[in-house]
């Protein structure tokens, strides 16, 4: 598999200026990495200025759905870089999500590649100040222009960018528990990063924020009792001192900030337990001040502390701190390792495209 940077992209990327409000997501990179799948096989990929895609009003990712993504950063410490954090993970998540919604795989080192090509591309356009990096999204969608509830057999992989700065730049969050509608079911695709889940959480998100929160808190489908995650990022808390994470079933995104906490929290003499968690032991651990600090973790959140949870009644649930000390310093060492002042549990977690 070739990567092809067109001409016409590399004075793109010498043109732009990074604007001095950045938010989350809004501005785009002046670049972006297309391939297509026909006949049973990718293209090679182009990077090409960013701009329209042109397709019919027939494409059945615009009918059925039939859509996945990813989200990681690439950033730069002190000039060096750029910097990925375990983009393998990722391209395997990618992967994962392919498979349930019917779609080709890109092989693991073709997406690394990408992901690599294009960050050192868009190099001098990765914003530098704390917190900030450049979010990359691959995605790709099905693109047969038909009407019948088939499988496409064709589709288009993208990868956009958005030089961006911290998601949420207010700190700690409020936290709405969400016990009517569902986001994922057992057997369903809660587990695969496919743009279904996301919008099934819209409407909760909207009456969340109606309501003075930040995040929706969901539970599982089946017996409405046990803690799952949030929409766009995973629940954690500290309980008697240890680092508390629902486990992992087929309706949970496996996060990979998660799973990075679980590794590192040891190395902070934390110990982590990954169980079912009922919404009801959740409130209870808080009434006893058992349970100490909450946060929600992901590549976009990093650690973001949660300072209350609550039902749409009313009741308010307050953790005794947050930030506090357990999330602190998960955070802290997870940027420590991201930012290369710390050894990963891995080496390979960190890769420098310098
Ligand atoms: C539904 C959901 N859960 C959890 C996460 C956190 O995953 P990660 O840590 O890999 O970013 C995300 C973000 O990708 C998400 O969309």
């Amino acid at each position: 598999m070739q990567i092809n940077i067109s001409s016409e992209a590399k004075q793109a990327i010498k043109n732009f200026t990074i604007p001095e409000e950045l938010g989350f997501g809004r501005v785009m990179a002046p670049v972006m990495l297309e391939a297509n799948f026909e006949n049973g096989k990718w293209s090679d990929m182009t990077i090409v200025p960013f701009g329209p895609i042109s397709m019919l009003p027939t494409s059945k990712v615009l009918h059925y759905g039939q859509e996945i993504f990813e989200g990681l950063k690439s950033y730069r410490i002190k000039g060096n870089g750029p910097f990925l954090f375990r983009p393998d993970e990722n391209a395997k998540r990618f992967n994962h999500s392919a498979k349930r919604m019917a779609m080709p795989e890109v092989p693991v080192e073709n997406f690394v590649e990408a992901v690599k090509v294009f960050s050192k591309l868009c190099s001098e356009i990765i914003p530098r100040r704390s917190g900030e990096s450049l979010y990359l999204r691959p995605f790709m969608f099905s693109t047969e222009e038909a009407l019948g509830i088939k499988p496409s057999d064709t589709f288009k992989f993208m990868i956009v960018a958005s030089p961006s700065g911290a998601y949420f730049s207010g700190g700690t969050i409020s936290v709405l528990i969400e016990r009517s509608a569902v986001r994922a079911a057992p057997g369903g695709t809660g587990n695969a990063k496919t743009g279904g889940n996301y919008a099934a959480a819209l409407e909760a998100a909207i009456e969340t924020k109606k309501l003075g929160h930040d995040q929706t808190l969901w539970l599982d489908a089946v017996t409405r009792k046990n803690v799952e995650e949030m929409s766009g990022m995973n629940f954690n808390c500290i309980i008697d001192g240890k680092l508390v994470t629902p486990a992992l079933t087929d309706s949970i995104l496996a996060g990979i900030t998660r799973n990075s906490l679980l590794a590192i929290a040891p190395q902070l003499d934390i110990q982590v337990e990954e169980k079912k968690l009922s919404i009801d032991e959740l409130i209870e651990a808080i009434k006893t001040g058992r349970c100490t600090e909450a946060f929600a973790c992901g590549t976009a959140a990093i650690i973001t502390p949660i300072h209350q949870i609550a039902e749409k009644d009313g009741t308010v649930y307050k953790l005794p701190s947050a930030p506090g000390p357990c999330s602190t310093s998960l955070r802290q060492a997870l940027l420590d390792i991201q930012e290369g002042r710390r050894e990963a549990p891995n080496k390979e977690w960190v890769l420098n495209l310098e």
